[in-house]
């Protein structure tokens, strides 16, 4: 052993330096590459000018876009109240309003989609407030990406007096600023941002995905550019309509209920954890909310005309009949994934029914709240949340686009294994009298 180690240590010294010279040298070429930004010499705006001074690499985007070649100087965005070294807080905010004054189309349109619904539906959670100010407000979680959403003056007043500034504007999250590229708003990445992670993972669903894996080649020119490949923008901002919507939507749900008798059983157990319907099955005043923010469609018609629009894009590349049989399928692992969900809520409803699991003051109806999120009291409602926001999601979303990861190993198999899961807690919560299922702290109590 200690000769094996007196022969290996002068080897992996040598091997440890080496590799180090190596990492420096490529450290060195990388930091070569990376010029300080430097607008160029001619500047013909009179905000620029001092700004090429204080915030270069603005200038050096603006420069760049097509707004610099247009003459839409600084001021035609930001007005012209601030223009000297002291007088900052007097420059105009960029609202969503200073875009509409050129691009009238394009708001108009991106009013009516479900992204300028993503501020309110986020403000109408009941649990909100239970988040910190830097998550909502602040603009640092949950506010970050459903600041694409369309704000009231108030709104936006409220979030500057919070120091939060800037979040005016929807547009600069796929046209980001100062560049105002349209290149960029085209390219999948640009959705990434938002759409990824656990509650919503369409980049790793894509991009995994013979759709995405195509796009990706095609980017780094591996294939060539005429090639077909479908990106996020083609299925959803579909020949520039900035109004997007699905059929199913993120929660997959819909009025009337479906025909088959079972599916229709298990919607309504669904839509009571989400406190729409209360337990006797009548609905209640969150109804309202979910029709405001569109959290599905009320008409079946709605639903069939973003689906036939859905089939035309597919129609670009492949047969109706191949598409409409692939988005098929989708739709029947939703009915499967609703017989889990419901099979889910209704043991842990039991146990509210009988006594065994105490209802939060919080909650308006004696069922477990699907609302809650990542606060839901105890552990049972935590996995039955996980069951409905992360797995249930992930099993229709990763079969709608065409990733067998996120449809089977991180959707439909966790959706099982949680719920065999709630069913043993449930038998624990029965057999202890209701003392297993209390809030952790109080039970250690
Ligand atoms: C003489 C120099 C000068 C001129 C001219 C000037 N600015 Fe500024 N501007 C500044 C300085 C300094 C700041 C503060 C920078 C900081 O906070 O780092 C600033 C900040 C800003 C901000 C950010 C405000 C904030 O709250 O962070 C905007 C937007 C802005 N300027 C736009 C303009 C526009 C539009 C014009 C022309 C109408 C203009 N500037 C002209 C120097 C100037
Ligand atoms: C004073 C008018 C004006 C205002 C205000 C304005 N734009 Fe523009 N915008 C233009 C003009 C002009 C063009 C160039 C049009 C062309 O080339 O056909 C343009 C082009 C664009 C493009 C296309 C860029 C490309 O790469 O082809 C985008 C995206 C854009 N603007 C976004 C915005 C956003 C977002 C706002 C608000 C923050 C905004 N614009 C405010 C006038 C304006
Ligand atoms: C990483 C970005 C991100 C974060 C953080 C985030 N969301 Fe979302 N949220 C999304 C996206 C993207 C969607 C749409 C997903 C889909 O349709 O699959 C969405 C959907 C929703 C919906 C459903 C809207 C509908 O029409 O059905 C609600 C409500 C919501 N989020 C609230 C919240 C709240 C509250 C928080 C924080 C506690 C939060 N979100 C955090 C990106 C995010
Ligand atoms: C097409 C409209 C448009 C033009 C032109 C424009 N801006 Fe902006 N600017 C915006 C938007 C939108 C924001 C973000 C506002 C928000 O989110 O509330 C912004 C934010 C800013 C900020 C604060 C955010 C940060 O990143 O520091 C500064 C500083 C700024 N702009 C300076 C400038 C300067 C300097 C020019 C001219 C070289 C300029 N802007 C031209 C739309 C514009
Ligand atoms: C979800 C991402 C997204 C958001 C948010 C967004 N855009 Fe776009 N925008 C796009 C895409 C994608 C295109 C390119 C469409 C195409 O291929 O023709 C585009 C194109 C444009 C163009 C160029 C149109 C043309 O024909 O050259 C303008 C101008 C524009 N957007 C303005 C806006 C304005 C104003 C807003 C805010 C209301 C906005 N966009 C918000 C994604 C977005
Ligand atoms: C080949 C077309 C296609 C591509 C590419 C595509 N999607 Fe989808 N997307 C769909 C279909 C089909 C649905 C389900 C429509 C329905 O409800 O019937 C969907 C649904 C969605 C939804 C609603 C919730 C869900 O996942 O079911 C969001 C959000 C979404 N897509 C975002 C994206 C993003 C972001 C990208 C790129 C990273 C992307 N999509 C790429 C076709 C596509
Ligand atoms: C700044 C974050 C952000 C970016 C960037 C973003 N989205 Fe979204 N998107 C959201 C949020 C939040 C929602 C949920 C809004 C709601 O339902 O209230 C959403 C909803 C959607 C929906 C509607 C799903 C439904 O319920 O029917 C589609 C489709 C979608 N986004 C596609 C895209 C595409 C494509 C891109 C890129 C071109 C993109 N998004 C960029 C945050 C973002
Ligand atoms: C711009 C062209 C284009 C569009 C639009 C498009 N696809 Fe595709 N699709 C392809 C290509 C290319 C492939 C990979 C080659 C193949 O398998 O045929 C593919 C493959 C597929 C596959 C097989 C996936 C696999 O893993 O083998 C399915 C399923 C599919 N697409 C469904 C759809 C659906 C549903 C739509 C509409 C919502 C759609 N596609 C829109 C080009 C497209």
């Amino acid at each position: 052993m200690r000769r094996f180690f007196l022969f290996t240590f002068p080897v992996i010294v040598l091997i440890f330096f080496s590799l180090r010279t190596v990492c420096s040298q490529e450290l060195k070429e990388n930091t070569q590459v990376e010029a300080p930004v430097q607008p160029s010499a001619q500047v013909n705006d009179p905000c620029a000018e001092c700004h090429t001074r204080i915030t270069p690499g603005i200038v050096v985007d603006w420069q760049l876009s097509k707004h610099s070649a247009n003459d839409v100087g600084c001021a035609k965005c930001h007005g012209d109240r601030h223009n000297s070294m002291t007088d900052a807080a007097n420059a105009g905010v960029a609202g969503l309003e200073v875009c509409a004054k050129c691009h009238a189309t394009q708001v108009e349109q991106f009013s009516k989609g479900k992204h300028a619904l993503a501020w309110g539906a986020m403000k109408a959670m009941p649990t909100l407030h239970w988040q910190p100010m830097a998550q909502v407000d602040g603009l640092k979680g949950c506010g970050a990406c459903h600041r694409v959403g369309l704000k009231t003056e108030g709104e936006v007043k409220g979030l500057m007096e919070k120091g939060s500034g800037f979040g005016a504007s929807s547009c600069d999250v796929c046209h980001t600023r100062h560049l105002f590229s349209v290149d960029e708003a085209r390219s999948p990445q640009v959705c990434r941002t938002c759409h990824t992670g656990v509650e919503s993972p369409q980049w790793e669903m894509y991009s995994s995905s013979h759709h995405g894996e195509r796009f990706l080649l095609k980017q780094s020119r591996m294939l060539p550019e005429d090639a077909a490949a479908p990106t996020c923008q083609s299925c959803h901002i579909q020949e520039g309509d900035h109004a997007n919507m699905t059929a199913w939507g993120y929660l997959a749900l819909r009025l009337p209920y479906p025909e088959d008798a079972q599916w229709a059983r298990d919607r309504v157990a669904i839509l009571q954890a989400l406190g729409v319907f209360d337990p006797a099955g009548k609905t209640t005043p969150r109804l309202a909310v979910f029709e405001t923010y569109k959290f599905f469609n009320f008409k079946e018609e709605d639903w069939q005309a973003e689906r036939e629009k859905a089939l035309k894009t597919c129609n670009d590349c492949h047969s109706v009949n191949f598409a409409r049989a692939e988005l098929d399928k989708g739709d029947q692992m939703i009915r499967e994934a609703d017989a889990l969900m419901a099979e889910g809520i209704r043991i842990v409803a039991a146990l509210y029914r009988d006594g065994l699991l105490k209802k939060p003051e919080s909650y308006s109806y004696a069922f477990p709240d699907l609302l809650s999120l990542h606060n839901a009291p105890t552990v049972i409602e935590q996995k039955l949340f996980s069951m409905f926001h992360e797995y249930r999601t992930r099993t229709f979303q990763g079969a709608f686009h065409c990733s067998p990861d996120y449809s089977f190993w991180r959707g439909w198999a966790p959706m099982q294994s949680h719920l065999i899961e709630i069913k043993e807690r449930a038998a624990e919560i029965r057999a202890t009298g209701g003392k297993a299922g209390e809030h952790p702290a109080k039970a250690a109590k």
